[in-house]
């Protein structure tokens, strides 16, 4: 554990210009969205491990689409929280994101790599064309027109993240002066094993334990709207 004071110093000695941040569902916790692992993550007693796969979801499609349109509508519900304005306010800071909320995006972020997708976007299972909807759906599993069944545009258990977006967001994390990792467990791969390639300073922010620690040089045990502003304003006025 580090104290923020030791990250925020080592931001002003070495002057960051290149930022990549990381962000795992706890950056959008404080935006009243429950993070998988955590209390709040189980609906219906089910885990997320058991519906966000492609075996539920050929198992009980109504099921799977049920508990997306429950996330659905907390989201739309919800606003970006002080962490991810922050980080938006750091126009060239490349955002890699496991989270499929879109909150970096709504915050005003721009370069943004969402590696698990995005919970809005819903694709045709047969033709596999991608289309925003962002509204509930009136049909529950909802159809294309073509008569097959739509699914989330997220990536799954079990499936493949793209690999470009993946070598994308390698690189990035290569390159960056200063790697940000904000709430994130850590432990489902490939996007864990982003933070392991830095080669810059390294900061956590997580109010708890993680599997990311063990690679980064300071972490900070506190909550990401409480931190994250702290460390952008310190890279801002490094950098000034
Ligand atoms: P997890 O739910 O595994 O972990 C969330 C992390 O956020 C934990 O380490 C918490 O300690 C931390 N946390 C909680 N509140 C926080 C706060 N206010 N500020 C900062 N951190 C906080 O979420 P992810 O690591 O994002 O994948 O999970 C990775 C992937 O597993 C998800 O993208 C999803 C999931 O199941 C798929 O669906 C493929």
């Amino acid at each position: 554990m580090s104290s923020i004071e030791d990250a925020i110093a080592a931001i002003h000695d070495r002057a960051p210009r290149t930022v990549a941040v990381l962000t795992g569902a706890g950056v959008s916790a404080d935006s009243g969205i429950p993070t998988f692992r955590g209390a709040g993550g189980l609906w219906r007693n089910f885990h997320p491990q058991q519906l966000a796969t492609p075996e539920a979801f050929r198992r009980d499609p109504a099921l799977v689409w049920e508990w997306y349109e429950w996330r659905r509508g907390l989201i739309r519900d919800a606003h970006p929280n002080a962490a991810h304005e922050a980080i938006a306010r750091l126009s060239d800071a490349a955002v890699i994101t496991q989270n499929v909320d879109g909150l970096h995006a709504r915050a005003g972020s721009r370069n943004i790599i969402e590696l698990h997708g995005n919970i809005f976007r819903v694709r045709c299972t047969r033709e596999g064309t991608r289309t925003m909807h962002e509204q509930a759906f009136d049909e529950i599993p909802p159809h294309c027109a073509c008569g097959a069944l739509l699914r989330p545009d997220v990536v799954w258990f079990g499936e493949s993240l793209s690999n470009e977006d993946l070598a994308k967001a390698a690189a990035v994390v290569r390159d960056a002066d200063i790697v940000l990792i904000i709430g994130t467990s850590g432990v489902v791969y490939p996007a864990a094993g982003l933070a392991p390639l830095a080669q810059g300073i390294t900061i956590e922010i997580n109010p708890d334990a993680s599997e990311a620690a063990e690679h980064v040089r300071y972490s900070i045990q506190m909550r990401a709207a409480q931190a994250t502003p702290r460390i952008i304003s310190a890279i801002e006025e490094a950098r000034a």
